[in-house]
């Protein structure tokens, strides 16, 4: 299937992929970079921010929040306006694709006695806000949306907010970080618990902003507490590089027969390097190279070469919160090699960008993998190197990491692979296609 207003894209098969992948900076640590340093009081610096669509979204909306977000040289200039101090936008939020903007903007803007209505595309305006609007109403805020919960939707602010307790029953960072945001302007102590370990940016970051904000390990998970209406300090932020984006280049170079990739400077804090350690399990000649800290995380060169042996595992269940945005090019990987890759508990994956079980398993299936999947699981049954058949036309509906992942796909299959749409890959990873091509991919512009 084709959008008439996609573009598409096809990826031959590539030679060996060679050399240095400077990839971009973290999208999760930029977001929060603008909207926290929007609700310091001075001038935060950041520089490697992604420059994504999502993430310019999100500065557009601090803006229309009250901030000043400005682009100097090299970086970006935040003049924040101090925690409580958000003024009400004249017109509606729009997030675009952003699921991670929208509900950190809604978790921050809640408690503020104001209105706010958000929009975004079709991929946003399909996908759950309840998660977050049920906390945000435990602070006095109210959520008028579409049925379902959905975008376009007004929340009301609470004007006399009260802390929270509150346990996330599912994992999400999002849903962490919304009440973390919205327990900055509410008196006392606001708490979230949560049983699985996601991804902690939102907390290491207030941390650094001057937040006091307390973890603890307890029965049952983490329980992490915020003392609300803290003087934020403005800071100088050095974003490092996404090891999301990262996955794409080292898991091409593991697929495809000769290559030798070096993906510089990654951050491995332990909530996002699951997909590296997952690999490594399966046989991929992956290493850290230069292990360090930066800024307070682990962070090394990840070097990849084509890994012909690579086997399918069972991927652990409990590691899923730790690799969530990797499940599509993972099975890419899986597909390429020998035997059957298991992955279970990822029921969050069909509330992503779009359902990325059914986007995978449909366009797999149409490259000539055999893939079997259920409500929270799914299976890939490997062809071993150089296996895939390839030749298809692949759905992405408006999700950038279905599109890159088939892209990859299409660079060790026996046929070429098209997308029919590769704009969305400019929301997280704009210089995906140059990058990839200066390591050796080839792609072409066939039409629609
Ligand atoms: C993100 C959290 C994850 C992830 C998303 C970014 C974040 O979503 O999929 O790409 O920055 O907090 P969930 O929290 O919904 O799992």
């Amino acid at each position: 299937m084709s959008h008439a207003s996609g573009h598409p894209l096809t990826a031959t098969a590539s030679g060996p992929l060679t050399g240095a992948a400077h990839v971009p900076g973290d999208k999760s640590i930029s977001h929060r970079s603008l909207i926290l340093g929007a609700m310091a009081v001075g001038e935060t610096r950041i520089t490697g921010l992604l420059e994504g669509q999502d993430v310019l979204d999100t500065g557009a909306a601090m803006r229309a929040f009250g901030a000043s977000v400005e682009k100097a040289g090299e970086e970006w200039v935040v003049r924040g306006v101090g925690v409580g101090g958000l003024m009400e936008p004249e017109d509606v939020i729009d997030c675009g694709n952003s699921g991670t903007g929208v509900r950190l903007l809604m978790g921050a803007a809640a408690t503020h006695g104001f209105s706010v209505t958000y929009t975004g595309d079709a991929s946003l305006r399909k996908r759950p806000m309840a998660r977050v609007t049920e906390p945000l109403s435990l602070f006095g805020a109210a959520a008028y949306g579409r049925s379902g919960g959905r975008l376009p939707m007004t929340v009301v602010g609470a004007g006399d907010p009260v802390p929270v307790r509150y346990a996330t029953p599912v994992a999400s960072a999002q849903v962490k970080s919304a009440v973390l945001l919205a327990g900055l302007n509410a008196p006392g102590e606001t708490v979230v618990i949560e049983r699985e370990a996601t991804r902690d940016h939102s907390e290491r970051m207030l941390r650094g902003f001057g937040a006091e904000i307390d973890v603890r390990r307890t029965a049952e998970g983490h329980e992490i507490t915020l003392v609300g209406r803290p003087e934020l300090s403005p800071q100088t932020i050095a974003v490092p590089r996404d090891p999301s984006s990262a996955a794409f280049p080292v898991c091409a170079a593991l697929i495809v027969p000769g290559s030798d990739v070096l993906v510089p400077n990654i951050g491995l804090n332990p909530t996002r390097a699951g997909l590296f350690e997952t690999l490594r399990e399966m046989g991929a000649d992956l290493t850290y190279e230069n292990p360090r800290e930066e800024g307070g995380e682990p962070a090394a060169d990840l070097r990849a070469r084509f890994s012909p042996d690579m086997h399918g595992i069972e991927v652990p269940p409990d590691r899923a919160a730790s690799m969530i945005d990797e499940y599509p090019i993972l099975s890419v990987v899986a597909a390429n090699a020998a035997g059957t890759t298991v992955m279970r508990g990822v029921a969050e994956l069909r509330v992503k960008e779009c359902d990325r079980i059914d986007a995978m398993v449909q366009g797999l299936r149409g490259c000539g993998v055999a893939v079997r999947d259920g409500p929270d699981w799914w299976e890939v049954d490997g062809r071993g190197p150089g296996g895939v058949p390839g030749g298809a036309m692949v759905a992405v509906h408006l999700d950038h990491r279905i599109a890159m992942s088939f892209l990859v796909a299409g660079m060790a299959a026996r046929e070429a692979v098209t997308v029919d749409d590769a704009g969305p890959i400019a929301t997280s990873f704009p210089i995906f296609r140059a990058l990839m091509e200066r390591l050796g991919a080839a792609f072409e512009e066939r039409g629609s």
